[in-house]
């Protein structure tokens, strides 16, 4: 599995602890950026790295930035991207589950890097369960649709 990730100066630390564990566990990993701790704006991250997933040239994302807030802001402007914020286990299984969340974001200043790789193996080994939600995940799309072409 195909695995872009990001992150602004606030997030540097987590992107390199879930990096470094994805790798060893197997995942094609596309690090793009940042690489160091110098002051950056968030929403050129979480732009690059969704447009990334939107243009299916990784299956998902993982995006960080001090709060996980910026960064999936950012993301979810992006056309096609569902990127959930995620604090715990219990919200990593149910985006995946419900949402069909195809970008996760987490806070490298909110949780611990324990937790936040626990977030990180159950969110891309839980599948998206369709049925009632399906129909849901649809009309969250439309929304977009609906707006995004106005401009
Ligand atoms: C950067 O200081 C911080 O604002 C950013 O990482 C993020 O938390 C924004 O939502």
């Amino acid at each position: 599995m195909k695995i872009v990730l990001a992150c602004d100066h606030g997030g540097f630390e987590l992107k390199e602890a879930v990096k470094e564990h994805l790798i060893k566990n197997g995942y094609d990993v596309n690090d793009i950026g940042v690489y160091n701790t110098n002051s950056v704006d968030y929403p050129d991250y979480g732009k690059n790295a969704a447009e990334i997933v939107a243009k299916n040239e990784a299956d998902k994302g993982i995006v960080i930035c001090g709060t996980g807030i910026g960064i999936s802001l950012a993301a979810n402007k992006v056309k096609g991207i569902r990127c959930a914020l995620c604090t715990n286990e219990y919200m990593a299984k149910m985006s995946r589950m419900h949402n069909d969340a195809n970008m996760l974001a987490m806070g490298n200043r909110v949780i611990g890097h324990g937790v936040a790789l626990d977030i990180v193996d159950v969110w891309l080994s839980t599948a998206f369960e369709g049925g009632r939600h399906e129909v849901r995940v649809k009309k969250l799309m439309e929304i977009e649709k609906n707006y995004k072409e106005e401009e």
